[in-house]
């Protein structure tokens, strides 16, 4: 129960993180975004959507299955995954949407707990009550004491993942108990009772409520965000931290004549263009508009999961090359209502700035106002203060930047609408004191000092940048390629050691784990003592045993409070 699932982190960015979940075996890459399919009015088939966008996971209704007399003979006898017809992942609800709907549904929390026991689903929902976005607060403190209620009656009974549905309507303190106690007893937490604000345009809400739960439960733990299935707000949503999606919206959309672009939707009907590539808009065109019935709801549904898969796949690329705010600051100008979520992102900013990393290969293109907000500013403006320098450049929203920092991220690949060739002043600074600049900056005020005048350095022959630095014959440090990045050789890492007192720049580990450290084996999460709080996913860190004594060099590969909060995974690669 709940031992099932593993969740591994493989690229970060912001708030969000492409990562390997994996349930009872089956692997899903996460953002993931599961179809919801209605067994009584299936619009493409758990098969079709297998077949055609890969998918891995599906999302159906167990309450309707509970209800519908002959479904449930059916799923009684072959099981979810053999009336679907589909071996993946499947997660079924409760029936917590019909009552959001309805206001009452015809079954308890015991019964459906034990109904998706029955039939096989591998991630369930207990029966959380979903409280209406502007519910009186006394209200939706009510439904939360009884949707707390029924998931402590889910816990050890349910065999299957549960998807732990959060509640609290817009009362961020109540979202912040619900988080504390869901996060505590389950692995997969469920944001719930957001699709009313989406369906009002609530972002800021959104925005509030996501961070509120993602900061009170463990960063391990996997979020889902019910019924979020609009690919407008993929990118947001992954951005704070979301891993799992759920869209119906495909199909209920389709029935509706409604045609979903990553910038919002659209209404067939009024179209004289198509502004989609994919196989059923270069195959119909707008001859699309006089399909009818069922082939056009089909059509149009699945034209809808080719865009949401689209740009699920987007936010992903954005993870991985660390590009995810620029693609934020453009998603988010698709709407009004949108653009009010980068207010609230900014003041969740510096919790965000702990979770983003540190450097990358990605430019930073100078796009808006919001940049003063960015996760990346905030974090370099702090590091900014460690260096002292009499030559600077300009470089709004970071501000005065030394020029012998302009060969590493984000300068380097800094733009803006009136950037000037940065090349000419590049080649005014003397290697040495770029160096000693990089060191303040990546390790700490007087940092720069562990480089002595008497230092060789050796520069690509390709590109002219600095690569190796030796100090009395021996290699001292070398930069990456990538991103100018300074690794420290072992010298120069006892040297940071001697200079900075523990825990800085410290990563310490459990005598169990030295031996495969020495070996240079990853420090897994597990095996971490300490860390210091100041460092950043991707920052450079000296792997320390409990008695401070020096293992080995390597590259964080999360953030802090991630190595703190995750019981499974790499937390510093160690060459
Ligand atoms: N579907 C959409 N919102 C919700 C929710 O809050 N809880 C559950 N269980 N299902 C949902
Ligand atoms: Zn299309």
């Amino acid at each position: 129960m709940g031992s099932r699932l593993s969740f591994e982190v493989k690229a970060k960015d912001i708030g969000a993180r492409v990562g390997l979940l994996e349930i009872g075996g089956k692997k899903i890459e996460t953002p993931a975004l599961m179809p919801v399919v209605n067994p009584r009015r299936e619009v493409l088939s758990p098969r079709e959507l297998r077949e055609e966008f890969n998918v891995s996971a599906v999302m159906t209704n167990a309450y309707i299955l509970l209800r519908d007399e002959e479904l449930r003979g059916e799923v009684l006898d072959k099981g979810v995954h053999g009336l679907l017809g589909f071996d993946g992942v499947v997660a079924t609800d409760s029936g917590s949407f019909q009552l959001m709907q309805y206001g009452n549904v015809l079954t308890s929390n015991k019964e459906i707990i034990g109904f998706q026991n029955k039939i096989g689903s591998d991630i369930g929902s207990f029966l959380d009550i979903p409280s209406m976005p502007d519910a009186f607060k006394a209200r939706a403190e009510e439904q939360l004491d009884l949707t707390l209620e029924r998931a402590k009656e889910a816990r050890g009974v349910a065999d299957f993942i549960v998807n732990a549905g959060i509640q609290g309507s817009s009362y961020l303190d109540l979202r912040a108990r619900a988080a504390k106690e869901i996060g505590e007893d389950f692995r997969l937490c469920a944001v719930g009772g957001i699709v009313g604000i989406m369906e009002d345009y609530r972002f800021s809400d959104l925005v509030d409520i996501i961070a509120t739960v993602k900061k009170n439960i463990p960063l391990d733990r996997v979020v889902h965000a019910f019924g979020l299935g609009h690919p407008m707000v993929f990118s947001l949503a992954a951005a704070l931290g979301c891993d799992l999606f759920d869209s119906a919206a495909y199909a209920l959309y389709a029935r509706d004549g409604r045609y979903l672009t990553a910038m919002g939707t659209l209404h067939l009907d009024n179209l004289s263009y198509l502004p989609c590539c994919c196989p059923v808009c270069s195959r119909y065109g707008l001859e699309l508009k006089e399909l009818e019935g069922d082939e056009k709801v089909r059509e149009l549904a699945r034209h809808n999961l080719y865009v949401s898969f689209e740009e699920l796949a987007r936010v992903k690329q954005a993870i991985h090359e660390g590009s995810l705010w620029n693609l934020l600051s453009v998603r988010l100008r698709s709407h009004p209502l949108l653009l009010s979520a980068l207010q609230s992102l900014s003041e969740h900013g510096e919790w965000l700035s702990t979770l983003d990393r540190i450097t990358g290969k990605s430019s930073f293109y100078h796009l808006g106002p919001e940049a003063e907000h960015r996760t990346e500013v905030i974090n370099v403006r702090e590091r900014l203060k460690r260096v002292d320098s009499k030559r600077t450049i300009k470089m709004p929203p970071f501000g005065d930047v030394p020029v012998e920092l302009s060969s590493i991220y984000p300068f380097v690949s800094y733009m803006a609408p009136d950037s000037v060739g940065r090349e000419e002043v590049y080649a005014q600074v003397r290697d040495i004191d770029r160096l000693r600049a990089m060191m303040d900056y990546q390790f700490g005020s007087g940092a720069g000092s562990l480089i002595p005048e008497r230092v060789r350095i050796k520069n690509s022959r390709r590109t002219g940048r600095m690569r190796w630095v030796y100090l009395d014959g021996e290699l001292f440090a070398s930069l990456r390629a990538s991103d100018n990045w300074i690794i420290p050789k072992e010298k120069m890492a006892l040297s940071l050691r001697e200079k900075f007192p523990y825990p800085l720049l410290r990563v310490s580990v459990d005598d169990e784990a030295k031996p495969f450290v020495e070996e240079g084996k990853s420090v897994f999460c597990k095996f971490v003592l300490e860390i210091d709080d100041n460092l950043r996913c991707m920052d450079e860190v000296l792997v320390v045993d409990k008695d401070d004594n020096l293992i080995r060099v390597g590259t964080l590969h999360l953030s802090p409070r991630e190595v703190m909060d995750y019981n499974k995974g790499m937390a510093v690669r160690v060459r």
